[in-house]
């Protein structure tokens, strides 16, 4: 009997962790068309739009490191923060769009006077929209914070089908794997992939078409050519973007030290 009543809690385990790897197939990658969590699809593919263009921010549409990211309120569909990839400009290998949106989100809500715990609070009402599936350390902080949904476009696979450098352990691996912690996360993916997949199809494909505004060019010193912007880039990507997409820049348009790009204020 004593024996059983250690191996209990072990088969609840395995059971709970078969479970988690078995759901990850139950339901499609896009769940297209339905309103989950009371968010009505069209605003998944708003948000997604708007993450995935945070890499315009940089000063120029075709970057190396195309990875955007947008924290919006779940339930009052309000944009928080966006922020891009920022490795290349600062130097800080941490500070992949997800990192860089958190930290930015994170000085948002100090400075409109949120306490510590409320902050930490605050996470569990917001989803965060990413274009790239986020990697271990991102989904990890994702976790921590316990955000109540993480959306992304792009796959790992797609990404590292592309040619790019990844650890690849799905995400979905490291949410069955911190089954422990006392909230839950909703994971959506393949969300707008259709939008997402160019940006990350070109760096590394030569035959891949260079995403809006950019145009393939040699490179001086370089034996490959590469995807660069059009000089009038700005004007083609405004010409796409609906004024809601402008607006939502609203709730950020201070600068920043830690966030350094204000995309919305840049482009206009
Ligand atoms: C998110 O939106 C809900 C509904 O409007 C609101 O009650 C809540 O305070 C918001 N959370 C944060 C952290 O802004
Ligand atoms: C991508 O797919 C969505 C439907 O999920 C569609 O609304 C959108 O127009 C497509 N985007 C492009 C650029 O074709
Ligand atoms: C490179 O891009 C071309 C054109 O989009 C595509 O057909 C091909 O599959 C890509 N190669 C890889 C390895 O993804």
């Amino acid at each position: 009997m004593a024996f059983f009543q250690h191996l209990l809690p072990g088969i609840a385990l395995l059971a709970l962790l078969s479970w988690a790897s078995a759901s990850a197939h139950l339901h499609p990658p896009s769940q297209h068309g339905l309103s989950i969590n009371d968010v009505p699809w069209h605003r998944r593919e708003h948000w997604m739009r708007v993450a995935n263009e945070a890499t315009y921010a940089d000063g120029e549409p075709c970057p190396q490191a195309p990875f955007g990211s947008a924290i919006v309120n779940t339930t009052s569909d309000e944009l928080i923060c966006v922020a891009a990839n920022a490795v290349g400009r600062t130097g800080d290998p941490t500070m992949h769009g997800e990192m860089t949106a958190i930290r930015a989100c994170h000085e948002v809500l100090s400075k409109r006077g949120l306490s510590p715990p409320e902050i930490l609070r605050a996470w569990r009402d917001f989803s965060l929209y990413t274009n790239g599936e986020p990697c271990p350390m991102c989904m990890s902080a994702i976790r921590w914070a316990g955000f109540k949904e993480i959306v992304y476009g792009t796959s790992i696979e797609t990404i590292a089908k592309g040619g790019r450098n990844q650890i690849y352990i799905p995400s979905s691996d490291i949410l069955a794997k911190s089954y422990s912690m006392g909230h839950m996360t909703l994971m959506l993916g393949g969300i707008l992939a259709n939008e997402t997949d160019p940006f990350f199809a070109h760096q590394f494909n030569e035959s891949a078409p260079c995403p809006a505004g950019c145009q393939r060019k040699d490179t001086p010193g370089k034996r490959v050519s590469s995807c660069q912007p059009k000089p009038e880039w700005r004007e083609i990507i405004q010409q796409r973007e609906p004024e809601e997409l402008l607006d939502s820049g609203r709730a950020y348009r201070e600068p920043s030290p830690v966030n350094t790009f204000w995309p919305w204020q840049r482009l206009s």
